[in-house]
């Protein structure tokens, strides 16, 4: 299925050997879903688009390969070891003039990011710091317009977001997140479940209505 439908061409595959000889942990998105990543922002005609969590920047490969002309992706990384290594899986692909990389913890560096007048993101990704996703969510939400798309993953976690006794704070996280966005009347949103070479997890799909 993902040799047909989300096959790799040289650039991504030397993402991932790049990230490997790096040292780099292999928790980048499956192709399937750097493919469904690809689709939703390509189906919105996204020329802004947020991620949380660039890693090796395989994700940002996908996601830029669906901006619109003249669209631009900022994607954030807290390690710059990773992020370096993320550079130069950039610069294998065209689009080194399209991704601007920032260092530095996300909650650092999204003040700057509003000081800036960054936004509004049509298109955002959430995939760094799983404790974080709900600060996340709600600085892309206001920095999104109305039909915008805010993707989180690693919601499922192997099922146990269903456990309500958890004292896991990536799980605690999660869960709260699915309350914040249900009691959230700027969006519609879902959560599906995900199967697959990244094992049991899932994604948040949120719609900015207003
Ligand atoms: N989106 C990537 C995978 C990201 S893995 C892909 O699918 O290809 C999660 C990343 O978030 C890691 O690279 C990790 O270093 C980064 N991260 C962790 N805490 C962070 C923080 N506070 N701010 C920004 N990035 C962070
Ligand atoms: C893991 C998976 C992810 O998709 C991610 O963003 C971070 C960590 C993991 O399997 O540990
Ligand atoms: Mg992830």
């Amino acid at each position: 299925m993902a040799g047909l439908l989300a096959p790799h061409d040289s650039a991504l595959d030397a993402a991932l050997s790049a990230s490997e000889a790096a040292g780099l942990p292999a928790i980048q998105v499956s192709p399937p879903q750097g493919k469904l990543l690809y689709l939703l922002a390509r189906s919105l005609g996204a020329r802004a688009i947020l991620e949380f969590g660039t890693l090796g920047g395989y994700s940002t490969i996908w996601l830029g390969r669906a901006l619109a002309d003249g669209g631009r992706l900022l994607t954030l990384e807290a390690d710059p070891g990773y992020a370096e290594v993320a550079r130069e899986n950039i610069a294998r692909t065209e689009l080194d003039d399209v991704v601007d990389l920032r260092v530095g913890p996300a909650l650092d560096v999204l003040p700057e990011l509003h000081a800036e007048g960054a936004g509004p993101f049509d298109f955002t990704f959430i995939d760094a710091d799983k404790e974080n996703s709900p600060a996340y969510f709600a600085w892309a939400l206001d920095h999104s317009r109305p039909g915008s798309l805010i993707v989180t993953d690693n919601v499922v976690r192997g099922g146990t977001l269903a456990d309500s006794g958890s004292d896991d704070p990536k799980v605690l996280a999660q869960r709260r997140l699915q309350e914040m966005v249900a009691a959230e009347g700027r969006v519609s949103a879902t959560t599906i479940q995900t199967v697959g070479a990244k094992g049991y997890d899932g994604f948040t799909i949120a719609l900015v209505k207003q």
